[in-house]
């Protein structure tokens, strides 16, 4: 039996093609997920969530909502302006019947981590609020993760202001305490923009995609909206699917390229808060990708998307 997945999440087009990325294992078992607000409202996110896993024919797989707002300040606004009102572009997808875990999304991190019976790896692809309450609130459980794997920041420019990747931006405060201050041991990979702006589907996988069924078709649509969101604010012609790259990080890290760093992050109000940056010359806790094979990263997206529709 593969060891277990847990993905913290706030789907958001990229977070619906992680989270069926990782459907389409099969080194790692979705056992469940987590959301938070972030590129949508927490109700968004959740049903999204909900609605992405049943499009992959796993609504078996529980899903619990954790973070509405970030732990300390509250950032302006949502991630509408590149993933739509509803999170997914506008594609509509149906509810599944029934409704999320009546668990706190912290807490069943907690639960499911002490439930599993084999190794857990967490992957964190939105705000680390949820993380980060984890960590305080439940330390004995964050403890037995054997790997996070976290989708933010940047060893470069960001993408929500000049200094701060959106993720981190949203909840700094939680980041510090999840990348910075963990106070449990748990070897992380931190998956920076430097790395996933770089991943972008190009046209003809999209095409492909489009043509392979319905779960391909609905993930076209998605990243058609997408790309024209990235188009509309001038950032060229990119769908960059940050999210599944974080997942392959833990699907098939032979594909990322990380080294060890220590990691800080700005909790200031001032005009780098978010930034993250590594301490030049210091070994760290944080193992930082920010480099990889992105031909085979993207083939293997689109190969596991396919895989979906057969
Ligand atoms: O900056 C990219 C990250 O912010 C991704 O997780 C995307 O979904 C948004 O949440
Ligand atoms: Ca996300």
């Amino acid at each position: 039996m593969a060891d277990a997945l847990l993905i913290d999440c706030d789907p958001g087009i990229d977070d619906m093609i992680a989270l069926l990325v990782a459907c389409a294992g099969p080194e790692l078992d979705l056992v469940g997920v987590s959301t938070v607000g972030g590129n949508a409202g927490l109700a968004r996110t959740t049903r999204n969530a909900r609605a992405v896993l049943a499009l992959a024919g796993r609504a078996d797989i529980p899903v619990a909502a954790g973070a509405a707002r970030p732990l300390v300040r509250s950032s302006t606004g949502f991630g509408a302006h590149v993933h739509g009102e509803d999170g997914l572009g506008g594609i509509d997808l149906p509810t599944p019947p029934g409704g999320p875990d009546p668990r706190h999304g912290a807490a069943f991190l907690a639960d499911s981590i002490r439930a599993a019976s084999r190794p857990v790896t967490l992957v964190a692809i939105g705000p680390l609020t949820n993380i980060a309450l984890l960590y305080a609130t439940f330390p004995d459980a964050a403890a037995r993760l054997a790997r996070l794997v976290v989708m933010g920041g940047s060893v470069g420019t960001g993408n929500i202001t000049r200094a701060a990747e959106f993720n981190i931006w949203w909840d700094p405060e939680a980041a510090h305490r999840v990348l910075t201050d963990p106070g449990v041991e748990v070897p992380t990979t931190q998956v920076t923009l430097d790395l996933t702006l770089r991943c972008t589907l190009p046209d003809a996988a999209v095409a492909r995609l489009r043509a392979g069924g319905p779960v391909g078709a609905r993930c076209a649509d998605a990243l058609d909206f997408y790309g024209r969101a990235y188009r509309e604010q001038g950032s060229g012609d990119v769908t960059p699917v940050h999210d599944a790259i974080a997942v392959l990080a833990a699907l098939r890290p032979e594909l990322i390229r990380s080294r060890p760093a220590r990691v800080l992050v700005d909790t200031t109000t001032g005009a780098e808060r978010g930034a993250t940056t590594v301490e030049a010359g210091r070994a760290g806790p944080v193992a930082v990708a920010d480099d990889g094979d992105v031909p085979a990263l993207l083939d293997e997206v689109v190969r596991r998307l396919s895989r979906l529709d057969r």
